[in-house]
């Protein structure tokens, strides 16, 4: 019998390498990213939603910069560290379970002229393959929804930052109040084990030894993300079935629709957390 770990890892490396999977995040988000995009701009699209996302996060980091190394915790097709590293001088480490979008990413980073600047490292972020305090910040955008056992990657990423380092996310989430039976067809749409809480993340994170620097709820930002992609899904139906399966095409599609429902219900929450690793301790 799996443990959970082992469950949400498999579900998740089975879900991102899928060729139906793959090609429709690509087309849907541009090929750079695939999170929830920050849409103060009026009229945005979902790719360059997606890039203000990282810009916004960043502006929340004290030590970003030249001479700093950021692991980006599931880090998809890349765009997030290639952005970063272009317009703050930092290096990169791309941790993903996903061997084949760790391999196109190395492909993108080459024609970019980035890849000695990002190091590609496949692995679990609830066993991550480095020694401890490797790292100066630890990102994630939109990956420990995968996640099987939140209070162990909390851990996890305590030991492999440095004394001061720093850990920024953000991460869709149910509400404490979301009953069992709405929120199972809104796992099923991206083969989920669970959802992580606001109350849950801030408990293991403190748990694990982190300093709270303040969550900042966006959700109104979810809800135009999934709105925006339900309506590009439906309207460009004919394409996209041109390389991804109908089956795909209609399960995510109503997936996609469960998900701005439960955020407009009360279910389903967006937002971003920001903690630091006490200065002076030990990993
Ligand atoms: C929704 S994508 C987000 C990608 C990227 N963070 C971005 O913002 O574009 C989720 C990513 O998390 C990765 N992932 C899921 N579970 C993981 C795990 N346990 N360890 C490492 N990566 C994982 C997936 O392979 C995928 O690349």
């Amino acid at each position: 019998m799996p443990d959970k770990t082992d469950e949400a890892i498999q579900r998740s490396v089975d879900y991102y390498n899928s060729s139906d999977t793959d090609n429709y995040y690509r087309r849907i988000w541009g090929g750079e990213s695939i999170h929830v995009g920050i849409y103060d701009e009026p009229g945005i699209g979902i790719p360059e939603a997606a890039r203000a996302a990282v810009t916004y996060l960043a502006n929340r980091l004290d030590t970003l910069g030249p001479g700093s190394t950021v692991i980006d915790l599931g880090s998809g097709f890349g765009g997030p560290l290639r952005q970063l590293v272009t317009d703050y001088g930092c290096n990169g480490i791309a941790l993903n379970a996903s061997a084949l979008e760790l391999e196109e990413m190395a492909k993108t980073n080459q024609r970019a002229g980035l890849a000695e600047k990002i190091k590609p490292l496949e692995g679990n972020y609830e066993d991550i393959p480095l020694d401890d305090a490797q790292a100066d910040i630890a990102w994630s955008q939109e990956a420990f929804l995968h996640c099987g056992d939140r209070a162990k990657l909390m851990r996890e990423v305590f030991r492999i930052l440095k004394p001061g380092g720093e850990f920024i996310f953000a991460d869709p989430m149910a509400t404490e109040s979301a009953p069992v039976e709405v929120l199972q067809p809104m796992l099923d749409r991206a083969n989920l084990v669970s959802f992580g809480t606001v109350a849950g993340y801030l408990a293991d994170a403190k748990a694990a030894g982190f300093i709270d620097r303040g969550y900042v709820d966006r959700t109104e930002d979810f809800l135009t993300n999934y709105r925006t992609i339900v309506a590009e899904t439906r309207d460009r139906h004919e394409e996209l079935k041109q390389e991804i399966s109908e089956a795909f095409l209609k399960k995510i599609g109503n997936g996609m629709q469960y998900w701005v429902d439960g955020g407009e219900n009360g279910h389903m929450v967006w937002g971003c957390f920001h903690f630091v690793k006490p200065n002076g301790v030990g990993p």
